[in-house]
């Protein structure tokens, strides 16, 4: 892979002791275009803006997928990328949905060890901070007739970011709007997901609630999704999350997360959560966890779901929250304090 590396790097103008999400970018990225049928060359080069004639059917059209993932730091300073290969099969999906172009698995996947390998002084070592990685495809024919682009453009840039920890949120259970329906592209990580969410978003924070939790498109009865993340909840002392479907992202922490509550002894039940089982159990005192769980913050725990014109408290939260302790030990696998028996972590030596 040819790497055009920069002169200066802007690393030491980072203060990784006020990381905020999204605010610098590391000095490295990927660029590979698809053009003629098939990928070209992937190149890395110095992070800058990209060139748009504004023609570009992604701007108009929609066709824009992501990814988000993460590079962490280890005890004994060398790096793993978490969880690459599934990241890449949903990155796949996501892409096929949209009539996309794929970029092939090992340039998905040496790109990222390249980058991560040459940008390595950007990983932060502050507990629970990492590099974030996001590639994204983009149609990138210049032509505004309606249709589906024979170009595209594969990028991958990072930047370091620090641990979201977000003290507990109140949220409201959206049965207006809806995120995704059945049949739609909920599934798919597309821009389209994200901006749409905006604003029924905006209305709850004007309504004093930080994001909403949403709701089945056909009936608004079951439990989809906590903002951008996967809902889950205590429920009986066992973790309860709906299951993957056309309308809900499978997401890899909360896929993570499953598997650490399991072989830490807890009952994990994927079915679908209804509002009236959620109200039931807050009457009878059995529903005593609530958060979202995604990629950039881990988990974000609820303190008050607003259903139905009643706000619900959920218990204080401890070490001992289920939420915590399988945080915890997904903190202490990728950090390679506890072993990978998962294979998820890809270590660069
Ligand atoms: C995540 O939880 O990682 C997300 O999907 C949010 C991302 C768009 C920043």
């Amino acid at each position: 892979m040819e790497i055009r590396p920069v002169r200066h790097s802007k690393l030491a103008e980072v203060d990784f002791d006020t990381l905020e999400f999204g605010k610098y970018v590391a000095d490295h990225m990927l660029v590979c275009d698809y053009a003629d049928g098939e990928w070209q060359q992937p190149m890395i080069v110095p992070y800058s803006n990209l060139s748009l004639n504004p023609a570009t059917l992604a701007l108009h059209y929609g066709q824009t997928v992501f990814e988000g993932m993460k590079a962490f730091r280890m005890t004994d300073g060398r790096i793993n990328i978490f969880r690459m290969d599934k990241h890449y099969d949903r990155f796949a999906r996501s892409l096929h949905r949209m009539c996309m172009a794929i970029p092939p698995a090992d340039i998905f996947t040496e790109g990222l060890t390249r980058l991560v390998e040459l940008d390595r002084g950007w990983v932060p070592n502050q507990p629970g901070a990492a590099l974030y990685l996001r590639p994204f495809v983009y149609a990138s024919e210049a032509k505004f007739g309606v249709k589906i682009s024979e170009q595209y453009r594969f990028v991958i840039f990072t930047g370091p970011v620090p641990e979201l920890y977000t003290s507990p949120i109140k949220v409201k259970v959206e049965t207006n709007y809806v995120r995704a329906a059945r049949g739609g592209t909920g599934f798919a990580k597309c821009g389209g997901n994200y901006g749409a969410a905006y604003y029924p978003t905006k209305l709850a924070r004007e309504e004093g609630y930080e994001q909403v939790l949403w709701t089945d498109a056909k009936e608004h009865k079951y439990i989809e999704e906590s903002g951008m993340m996967n809902a889950m909840f205590v429920i009986n002392d066992k973790l309860v999350t709906p299951p993957v479907s056309d309308s809900i992202l499978d997401g890899v922490t909360r896929d993570s997360l499953l598997t650490l509550a399991s072989a830490l002894g807890y009952e994990t039940e994927e079915r679908p959560v209804a509002l009236a089982e959620l109200e039931a159990a807050f009457r009878s005192g059995t529903l005593t966890e609530a958060f979202g769980a995604g990629t950039a913050a881990v988990v974000a725990p609820i303190k008050t779901i607003h259903i139905n014109g009643t706000d619900h408290n959920l218990p204080v939260y401890t070490n001992a929250s289920v939420h915590r302790v399988i945080k915890d030990k997904l903190n202490r696998i990728r950090t390679g304090i506890d072993g990978d028996i998962y294979g998820w972590n890809h270590v660069i030596e």
